[in-house]
């Protein structure tokens, strides 16, 4: 039986899920978190399905080795492939970023024109499209893969010339079907906010799949009666990775908005 006082898990193909750990901070202080970033296999975005799904539950599995009560995928391509099966096979509630960024893409819509931006394997599955069609078959979405956003976001090019000319070349052809929406479905791209919206105007709401993660696990462990509403000590972040922790430490408080913590690594088998 799982109980609120334990901690939640987040996992991701590397460090760009600390997007979603800095949501869940925000909204759930008191939580206790504990987040895998498989550095040592990262990108996800470029594999196979069967890959992600494979690395998706070793990843679950080390969380659930750490008594978590509920597991949170941070990682877009892995909810795009994995989560059904993550559902099937563990014991504990998993939720994922695609319908929490579906929904808010329905609430924000307002022509019912909508992009989609994210990593090859998130675009080949389909899956925003599944989860935006199942709920208004009558809305317009059109999908870009961007496979140099994540590089770009890596080195720290956020707001730089080469970044703003990548942006300008893969959103051109979404701008053209005069999108309304704009859904960031990869853990990188809420770092990139600021320049996406200047390439794609006033007329275009970004939104962002962390957050909008956020406020669903927000929702669903209050549904579930799991959320820590007794402890008084500010929640903490239990994080490993499976590479060295070096780089991960030195820009992990870039993605996260505050310094991590002692960081492990661990092997997952
Ligand atoms: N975390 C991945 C995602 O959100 C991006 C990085 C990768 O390709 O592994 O899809």
């Amino acid at each position: 039986m799982n109980s609120a006082r334990q901690p939640i898990g987040v996992f991701d193909s590397g460090i760009g899920g600390l997007t979603v750990v800095r949501q869940l901070r925000r909204l759930l202080p008191r939580e206790d978190l504990v987040y895998l970033g498989d550095t040592a296999r990262v990108p996800y975005g470029s594999k196979s399905p069967e890959t992600v799904i494979r690395y998706a539950c070793e990843d679950t599995r080390f969380l659930m080795r750490r008594g978590v009560k509920a597991v949170v995928v941070a990682c877009n391509t892995a909810s795009a492939w994995a989560l059904e099966t993550l559902t099937q096979r563990f014991d504990v509630p998993v939720f994922g970023v695609i319908l929490p960024g579906a929904r808010a893409a329905l609430k924000a819509t307002r022509q019912g024109r909508i992009g989609i931006l994210g990593t090859h394997a998130t675009i080949r599955s389909m899956a925003y499209h599944k989860a935006i069609l199942a709920r208004d078959d009558t809305l317009h979405l059109y999908a870009r893969a961007c496979p140099l956003l994540v590089p770009l976001v890596e080195e720290g090019w956020v707001d730089h010339a080469v970044t703003r000319a990548v942006l300008r070349d893969y959103l051109r052809p979404l701008l053209r079907r005069r999108i309304d929406t704009l859904v960031l479905g990869c853990t990188h791209y809420p770092l990139l906010k600021d320049a996406i919206a200047r390439v794609a105007g006033r007329g275009v709401r970004l939104v962002d799949s962390a957050e909008a993660c956020g406020a669903f696990v927000r929702e669903r462990l209050a549904h579930l009666r799991l959320l820590e509403t007794r402890r008084r000590r500010a929640g903490v972040i239990h994080a490993f990775v499976t590479d060295e922790v070096e780089r991960f430490e030195m820009v992990a408080a870039r993605y996260l908005g505050e310094p991590p913590g002692p960081v492990q690594r661990v092997p997952l088998d």
